[in-house]
């Protein structure tokens, strides 16, 4: 995992060259079916049971895009690498879904709201997490819901942000935070691990 967060000295991801082998990891491509039920088991829990507008930042390939789509969300995705939306228009097309290149941190969404702003994997690398997670609140409309899917990777220099912290800078801001720990499950990563992995669903 490489570091595109506060860090200037870090590596930077070129997102536009990792676009076309991003697919090739079990949890970004979801190719395995195994893997596919359980991520998509998982986001049928976190997303309302109504059909929600679901805007999901850092869309990446449009993996968990499609999934809430198939689930008969209405989705906006957002990222930065055109690459990557380019991949995303593919894989969704023909459905009731739009997909824009722009930054995370400040989405190109205009006025409008939604009803869960999804964001696996991408938080984390962002600078400035606290004054982040108060814009997107701010993109929810009554009732909304944050869904981040976070982590701390690797064990010699570990990066991501912890659960703990995650819950700590979204107590001020959202009444309702719970935190779902995923390291147990090997079904949504095609394999054990050992490290910190975990969803937080955030209720207005
Ligand atoms: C680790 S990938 C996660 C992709 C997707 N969320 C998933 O879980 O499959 C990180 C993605 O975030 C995007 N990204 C990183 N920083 C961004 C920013 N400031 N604004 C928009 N997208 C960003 C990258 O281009 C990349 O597609």
């Amino acid at each position: 995992m490489t570091h595109d967060g506060d860090d200037p000295t870090a590596p930077r991801t070129d997102w536009d060259a990792a676009a076309a082998t991003f697919d090739d990891e079990p949890d970004h491509g979801l190719r395995d079916p195994e893997v596919r039920r359980a991520w998509a088991d998982r986001l049928r829990t976190w997303l309302p049971d109504r059909r929600s507008d679901v805007l999901d930042l850092g869309c990446g390939t449009g993996s968990l895009s499609l999934l809430a789509a198939e689930q008969g969300h209405r989705v906006t995705g957002v990222d930065r690498s055109p690459a990557m939306i380019g991949l995303t228009r593919a894989k969704l097309a023909g459905r009731d879904a739009a997909f824009l290149v722009g930054d995370a941190v400040a989405p190109p969404v205009g006025e409008e709201r939604f009803d869960v702003v999804l964001v696996r994997h991408v938080l984390w690398a962002l600078p400035g997490p606290e004054r982040v997670l108060r814009h997107w609140r701010g993109l929810l409309r009554p009732g909304g819901r944050l869904v981040l899917v976070e982590g701390v990777w690797g064990s010699v220099s570990p990066v991501g942000i912890s659960a703990e912290r995650l819950a700590g800078l979204l107590a001020p801001l959202v009444p309702d935070v719970r935190v779902e720990h995923l390291s147990g499950d090997p079904r949504l990563w095609g394999k054990e691990v050992d490290d910190e992995r975990y969803a937080v669903v955030a209720r207005l």
